[in-house]
């Protein structure tokens, strides 16, 4: 009885981890990719949950940010990198990140 309870456990841990994997995504590919610059802001980067370096960007739409961020930009405050300077990312990858670092807005 005891040995079955603890697979059940086991099982129940997994099912746990496995569906929290997808959130935690994009902050892990952010941390490892974006941070660097989007953290405080070296660069001419936005920073992360600085409202006001968003808002302008915001206004054209999460799809065409990541669009920018998948091909990189010469922008207006510096240069961003296309995919972040990690071709091994994949679109979902970029996307994922983009949604983290949208949600740490106020
Ligand atoms: C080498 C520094 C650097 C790295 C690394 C970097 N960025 Fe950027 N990023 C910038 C700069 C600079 C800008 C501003 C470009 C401009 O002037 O519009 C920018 C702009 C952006 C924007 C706004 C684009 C828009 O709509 O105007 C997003 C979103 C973004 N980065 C996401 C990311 C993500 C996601 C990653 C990691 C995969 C990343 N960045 C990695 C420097 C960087």
């Amino acid at each position: 009885m005891p040995v079955k309870t603890s697979f059940y456990f086991i099982s129940l841990l997994m099912l746990c981890l496995s569906s929290t994997a997808g959130a935690a995504n994009g902050a892990l590919i952010y941390e490892q990719n974006c941070m660097a610059c989007h953290g405080e802001g070296v660069a001419g980067a936005p920073r992360v949950g600085e409202a006001d370096a968003w808002k302008e960007r915001l206004s054209k739409g999460i799809d065409a940010m990541v669009t920018i961020v998948i091909e990189g930009v010469q922008g207006y405050s510096g240069a961003m990198p296309p995919r972040g300077g990690n071709p091994d990312l994949s679109d979902e990858q970029i996307r994922a990140a983009v949604q983290y670092m949208l949600e740490q807005l106020p």
